[in-house]
């Protein structure tokens, strides 16, 4: 293949260089484009085929369904990895020794603590606040607590903003759904791995010792897996930009987060099982939401299915749907909504309105079950998968920084009125 790219405007011919991936992809990179063509930009509504940077740490083919972070691919990182080496490889480039783990781990524990004052801002939120809302402002907050804002060109600063955040995040998590709970606020215990102690932070009550279940802390080690990083989506793209702009880095996360609550992000979880639930009650009639999902002028949309970038099967899907079937399995539970989610997706898989736009169970559909195996209230689904993602944030914020990417700033076509004269309020 050239090199080049050629692009012919009226009479006048530009020529672009190309760039390519270590897998091969390929992209035309225009950052010369406007000031040669005086002017001409380029439109991609949603950014379907545009590269914001080039990133070392995620790979993903949607036509191939591949999914891999730091090279290494989520099959086997799901089945031989804990969460906390797959944080440590997203965000550092490489699976820690045994001795980088160790003093990762106790790094992060020893920053855990959160100011006793974040309680108080937690105690104005009704307990009808939804999760996300709460954990994106206590993200937010937190910046106020530690003010002094990140030295990017020291490496220890760095590392210690980034296992601070390791450390307290996964209390504010725990905090949010006990408030909601009505539940004492807790800290689990630093003798605990990190995800059995964000179980324990999550589930132990006041007046009994919380055993850990290991089917429960695989399944969640898995999930949080999953969910890790996922290239330029638009949660890690708002991190990005919120970062490039060289605010701290839990600001960036606080917008992230937000950005992750949209139901077309994230909050498909929820909304997911809000609609099994919705199918249950309503007879478990799954050709009627079929056809209400294919209805053009209905908004029903099926929910966890489509994706921007898989055309193929995601495969996060994949692995989570074998795990919902053996959590189940273990924990000796029969949820009917299995069997609704099993059912609608074999109906849309032969289905010529699905098959035609190739639009395949996504990493939220099949989730959610077994959060709510797990004992996960459905408001704090989308609460998980921030839990999750963090890392992934944390990396590609990181690496942003580290590359001195500029601010970003998309230009735009503007289409509004040309110039015209104020009128008096009066004479309006
Ligand atoms: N149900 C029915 N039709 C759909 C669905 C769906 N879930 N998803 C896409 N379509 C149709 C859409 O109407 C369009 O049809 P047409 O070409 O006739 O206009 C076509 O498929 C392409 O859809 P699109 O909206 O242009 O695709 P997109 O890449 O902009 O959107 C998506 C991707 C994930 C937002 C979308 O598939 C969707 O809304 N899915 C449901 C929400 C969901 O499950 N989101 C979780 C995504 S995965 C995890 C994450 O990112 O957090």
């Amino acid at each position: 293949m050239s090199e080049i790219a050629k692009l012919q405007i009226g009479e006048n011919s530009y020529e672009f260089p190309l760039t390519k991936g270590t897998e091969n992809e390929v992209a035309i990179d225009i950052k010369t484009l406007r000031g040669a063509t005086n002017g001409v930009i380029t439109i991609d509504r949603g950014f379907k085929n545009t590269g914001s940077c080039e990133s070392e740490i995620t790979f993903l083919d949607g036509e191939k369904g591949v999914l891999r972070y730091r090279g290494y691919s989520i099959e086997e990182l799901a089945e031989k990895a804990d969460f906390l080496e797959v944080a440590y490889a997203l965000i550092f480039g490489n699976l820690p020794t045994q001795e980088q783990l160790n003093k990762f781990h106790a790094d992060i524990k020893s920053k855990s603590v959160v100011d006793d004052d974040i309680k108080k801002i937690l105690d104005a939120f009704p307990k009808t606040a939804h999760p996300m809302g709460v954990l994106s402002s206590l993200t937010s907050a937190l910046t106020a607590f530690n003010p002094s804002s990140v030295n990017v060109d020291s490496e220890e600063d760095m590392y210690n903003s980034i296992v601070k955040i390791l450390g307290k995040f996964p209390v504010l998590v725990s905090w949010t759904m006990r408030k909601k709970q009505g539940l004492p606020l807790n800290y689990g215990s630093t003798s605990l791995g990190y995800v059995e102690n964000i179980l324990k932070m999550m589930f132990e009550q006041p007046n009994e010792s919380y055993e850990i279940s290991p089917i429960i802390k695989d399944a969640l080690d898995k999930l949080l897996i999953l969910h890790a990083d996922h290239e330029q989506n638009c949660s890690t793209s708002t991190v990005r930009i919120v970062g490039s702009s060289h605010a701290g880095l839990f600001a960036s996360l606080s917008a992230g987060i937000s950005a992750l609550w949209g139901p077309l992000h994230g909050g498909a979880n929820q909304a997911v099982l809000e609609m099994l639930e919705a199918i249950k009650a309503d007879g478990g009639d799954t050709k009627k939401y079929m056809a209400k999902a294919k209805d053009k002028n209905d908004p029903f949309r099926l929910m966890g299915f489509g994706h921007r970038v898989y055309k193929n099967f995601d495969p996060r899907a994949r692995i989570i749907k074998k795990a919902a079937d053996e959590v189940l399995n273990d924990l000796g539970i029969e949820d009917p909504i299995l069997d609704i989610a099993k059912g609608l997706e074999q109906e849309a898989l032969s289905d010529p309105y699905f098959v035609d736009r190739k639009l395949y169970p996504n990493v939220d559909f099949y989730s959610g079950i077994i959060y709510r195996a797990m004992g996960i209230p459905v408001e704090m689904f989308t609460v998980m998968f921030a839990l999750g993602r963090l890392p992934g944030w944390i990396a590609q914020w990181k690496e942003m920084r580290l590359n001195k990417e500029p601010i970003g700033r998309p230009r735009q076509v503007y289409t509004g009125e040309n110039l015209r004269s104020f009128v008096e309020i009066e004479n309006r």
